[in-house]
């Protein structure tokens, strides 16, 4: 059976597929808001240590469990680990099932707004609340945002049915270069906006001061978020890179564009944001409700509107066919099924279950403690199964397959790997350690 799986076709193929799973809404979204608010540059710095030291360790350690056991998620912490393991896989297609939900209901929204910038959306945007206003109309129209969310599920679930390489690496390998051209297009205009300057020292200029317990949590949390850790998907997909492969440097390119396209989407939104007197730390409303009304301000703003949608849209995308997949592969590689059957299959529960998440949002459904369901969502998953997968995902390649691991990232020692012995401490204390404390604070409801 092992023999006969699905493999990527070409090393450039599975990591701009890893990479176009880790960059994200998370990336062009998130990373620059939550810089914002703990404090700029300093945050970054910090974030960097992060993704370097603990982010890719547990890459590394994923890519090994898939492409050892060469099983999906939960059939292979099966396979390697045996007994309570299985459930670390469970819990990662659990979570991937869970925040594709969500997710396609907001890459559904990109979608929207792409299209409504080139039909009159620029002259609807033209004050805060006006957009908030629009916004708000749009997220309770029903009708719409369920049609968006279903496009984005069917399209997304043709791409998983094509198969790794003819579907996701084929897809992967078209938008990731041009969600870059994208992103270089929109940063130019920012960064040439009258009035940039003042965010643009706000964003490269730290102050150490500025950087809070609170926000070091944060880039713990955002760290393991953008590089699409502990959800299962860096499993599945080591499960199709060929053996042979040199694992570390596929890492290092993976967390290197991830990192650069985030770094880099600081400066469409920082320059932007501070020329036209916005506090860049206003969070979701950030994206969707104050840069239309930058754009409305600028000329051909529709143009650069949409630019800025097609791309958050194709960056939800890529992550939300890796999310896909690992619940396709779960079907697959378990329940015995076609490609084609768990593809129909998972793709129409998950947008079942995002049809709550959808409706919530537009207050069409009565809350949870005070929650939106969509918030809930995205509590349970990345406030308590993400950071509980990871740390026994570290743990377990640290203190139980530490030989296997290690077998299977030196391809049986004909490979060097000159810093095992630091990772190996990674894996066994440090990661456990930082994502105990990140877990124990996310607690807080
Ligand atoms: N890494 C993606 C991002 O940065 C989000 C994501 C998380 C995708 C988990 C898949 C799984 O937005």
């Amino acid at each position: 059976m092992s023999n006969d799986r699905e493999q990527f076709a070409s090393r450039i193929g599975f990591i701009l597929a890893a990479a176009g799973s880790a960059v994200g809404l998370g990336n062009i979204w998130r990373f620059p808001y939550i810089t914002g608010r703990y404090g700029g540059a300093a945050f970054v710095l910090f974030y960097l240590i992060v993704v370097a030291v603990i982010g890719m360790s547990l890459m590394l350690a994923e890519f090994a469990i898939g492409r050892s056991a060469r099983q999906d998620a939960v059939g292979s912490m099966r396979k390697l680990g045996g007994g309570a393991w299985t459930f670390v896989g469970w819990m990662g297609a659990f979570s991937a099932f869970v925040i594709l939900s969500y997710y396609a209901v907001i890459a559904g929204w990109a979608l929207a707004y792409t299209i409504k910038s080139f039909t009159g959306l620029m002259t609807l945007v033209t004050t805060g609340d006006a957009s908030g206003a629009v916004f708000s109309a749009f997220v309770s129209n029903v009708p719409q945002v369920l049609l968006y969310q279903a496009i984005v599920m069917a399209f997304c679930s043709y791409v998983v049915y094509m198969g790794i390489s003819g579907g996701i690496e084929r897809c992967c390998k078209v938008m990731l270069p041009s969600l870059f051209i994208l992103l270089l297009l929109l940063i130019v205009r920012s960064v040439t906006l009258p009035g940039s300057g003042a965010g643009l020292s706000f964003y490269i200029s730290p102050k150490l001061e500025n950087l809070t317990r609170e926000g070091m949590l944060a880039a713990i949390g955002q760290a393991f978020f953008s590089l699409s850790l502990a959800m299962g998907i860096m499993t599945v997909y080591g499960s199709y890179i060929p053996k042979g492969e040199y694992l570390p440097a596929s890492v290092r390119w993976v967390v290197l564009i991830d990192t650069s396209i985030a770094i880099l989407a600081g400066f469409v939104i920082f320059p932007a944001a501070f020329a036209f007197g916005i506090e860049p730390g206003t969070g979701v409303g950030l994206t969707f409700i104050t840069l239309p009304v930058a754009f409305s301000q600028m000329p051909l703003g529709s143009l650069f509107c949409a630019a800025f949608f097609l791309l958050l849209f194709i960056a939800a995308f890529t992550s939300a066919i890796s999310l896909l997949e690992v619940n396709v592969a779960y079907g697959i590689d378990q329940l015995g099924l076609t490609r084609k059957k768990s593809t129909m299959i998972m793709g129409a529960l998950i947008f079942l279950l995002g049809i709550p998440s959808a409706l919530s949002v537009g207050g069409h459904i009565p809350q949870i403690a005070g929650k939106d369901f969509l918030d809930v969502a995205d509590y349970i998953t990345n406030n308590i199964a993400m950071p509980l997968c990871g740390i026994l995902i570290t743990l377990f390649v640290g203190w139980f397959w530490t030989d296997g691991a290690k077998a299977e990232i030196t391809d049986n020692g004909s490979l060097a790997f000159p810093l095992y012995k630091l990772w190996l401490w990674i894996c066994r204390v440090i990661a456990p350690v930082a994502m105990a404390i990140i877990f124990i604070y996310g607690l807080k409801w």
